[in-house]
């Protein structure tokens, strides 16, 4: 098994992403860490818990940063609800899962903590993992890698080339891109293009209690416009921890512009040498969308006997 810590900011595709990967076998999820993202600290942390209470999942979660780096915090109430998984009435949250550690003193234990190497899956903003490996560079080597649902090699969803989680805070994305640490970097238009459809979502709906709660969250998500299908934004990330025979990479040198207005946020993905610079992740270029829907829906009906 792959010891893998997840950090995140549910988020409804978050939730969608988690809720698959705590039923795979080969995966051993030690660690949930929180950041503020899609919506404050405070919802990112209660919505990791009330998610895990309903899947009825002990995994530690831990707290982490309450705002980027150098920038005031900005939320997509507007794609996520007000509470940042709208759509679906969890139970109340098991608060004994909440360390009393933060989110980058719990990455720290957990990676030093490990005798194999530690994979780290990002869904949200990097400002734990900038100040993870700022403080405590011991770590980058207990880092088997970096799979990061972030940035894009085509256009933005929040600038004109700006992805969510990277324009939210780049400079902590800047930081983990120059790390030196294998990253693979799974971007805006791969979620873009493995969509579930309104089947989908109907397969899910008759697939038990998660495929419900998805269904639920996924019918709210982002003005709800299910008929275009639901982009499958942090989904593609943890699939590919899963099936990584769904997806082609390509290497490439990743920077990301943290000072021009127009394109704050943008990550420059350099395929061919142009910057005659060392090649620092590999990047998803494309997904099998065809057997990604069917994959994913199985995995979801699957945690029912799990
Ligand atoms: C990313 O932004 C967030 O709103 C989603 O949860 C996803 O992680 C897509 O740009
Ligand atoms: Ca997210």
């Amino acid at each position: 098994t792959r010891k893998i810590i997840i950090d995140t900011d549910p988020g409804i595709d978050d939730a969608a992403a988690i809720s698959v990967m705590l039923s795979e076998p080969s995966l051993d999820v030690k660690l949930i860490a929180s950041v503020s993202g899609n919506v404050g600290i405070e919802h990112t942390t209660n919505n990791a818990l009330k998610l895990l209470t309903f899947l009825k999942k002990d995994v530690p979660v831990a707290k982490g940063a309450a705002a980027p780096l150098l920038r005031d915090n900005r939320f997509a109430t507007n794609a996520h609800g007000k509470s940042g998984m709208g759509g679906f009435e969890f139970p109340e949250p098991n608060k004994e899962l909440l360390l009393k550690e933060n989110a980058v003193l719990s990455e720290y234990r957990v990676l030093m903590e490990s005798e194999e190497k530690v994979t780290i899956l990002t869904l949200g903003p990097l400002t734990n993992i900038a100040l993870l490996i700022s403080t405590f560079p011991e770590v980058k080597e207990k880092i088997q890698e970096i799979v990061t649902m972030g940035g894009s090699t085509e256009r933005g969803n929040i600038g004109i080339y700006g992805e969510f989680n990277v324009t939210i805070d780049p400079e902590a994305a800047k930081i983990v891109f120059r790390s030196g640490i294998p990253i693979t970097m799974v971007g805006l238009d791969i979620g873009r293009k493995a969509r579930l459809t309104v089947e989908d979502l109907e397969k899910l709906e008759e697939s038990g209690e998660t495929g419900r709660m998805i269904s639920s969250l996924f019918r709210s998500y982002d003005g709800g416009h299910v008929e275009e299908g639901v982009k499958m934004y942090d989904p593609s990330a943890a699939m590919y921890l899963m099936e990584p025979e769904l997806f082609e990479t390509k290497d490439a040198f990743i920077d990301v512009e943290i000072s021009s207005p127009l394109t704050m946020g943008a990550t420059a993905v350099d395929f061919d040498g142009t910057l005659s610079e060392t090649k620092n992740a590999a990047v998803c270029v494309d997904v099998d969308a065809e057997r990604f829907r069917r994959r994913y829906v199985k995995r979801v009906a699957d945690t029912e006997c799990k």
